[in-house]
């Protein structure tokens, strides 16, 4: 019995990166999967449900308020998701799985890069914000990241995800920050610039 309420699919070309795949607020295991076929053609998917709910919507880490996040929280979910990536391959045969993530999805795997870089061997961060203030030095050499970040995103002001984007290029990670001209919603732009950042990985 894994850790995480999940969704696994197996991969149907198996030398791809298995997908770690993680929801936005309010959303679930399914929410993604239609994504990860779309975005990696093939790859084995995993995708937990975030554990802490807020009104009921599941989440990956508890929030004060939008934007404004319990960095306690954020640690003990990031390790205990870490824990559940380790136990996943195991019992599914994984290689690191590269994270897939949207909102607060994509704020838990900001926040895994940080604290556990072992857990993911790169990451595709769609609307990601800073998850905590005063991140440990992390060794992110060899890890590829795409940030895909809107210029009308109500929730995430730009120096906000520029200053993610700095400091995981600074922790060594080859980052790709691209600001697209939409709001917090994914568009189709976010689509194509992920298939071809997996394409050309
Ligand atoms: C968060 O709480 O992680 C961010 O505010 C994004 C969101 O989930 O709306």
């Amino acid at each position: 019995e894994l850790s995480f309420i999940h969704r696994f699919e197996p991969a149907l070309t198996p030398d791809l990166p298995p997908l770690l795949l993680l929801h936005g607020t309010g959303g679930d295991e399914n929410d993604l999967i239609s994504l990860g076929k779309m975005i990696s053609p093939g790859a084995a998917l995993l995708s937990p449900r975030g554990k802490v709910l807020e009104n009921g919507m599941p989440r990956f880490f508890r929030r004060l308020a939008e934007g404004v996040f319990d960095e306690a929280d954020v640690k003990a979910r990031a390790n205990e998701l870490a824990d559940f990536i380790a136990e996943a391959r195991e019992a599914y045969g994984l290689q690191a799985p590269v994270g897939v993530g949207f909102s607060n999805g994509a704020n838990i795997a900001a926040a895994l890069l940080m604290l556990r870089p072992e857990a993911l061997a790169g990451a595709v961060l769609l609307r990601a914000m800073v998850p905590l203030s005063e991140p440990p030095k992390a060794d992110l050499a060899g890890k590829g990241v795409l940030m895909l970040s809107g210029s009308m995103d109500p929730i995430i002001p730009a120096e906000n995800s520029e200053r993610l984007a700095e400091f995981l290029s600074e922790s060594g990670a080859s980052v790709k920050h691209t600001v697209l001209p939409v709001g917090h919603g994914l568009s189709q732009q976010d689509l194509s610039l992920t298939q071809n950042w997996f394409l050309n990985r």
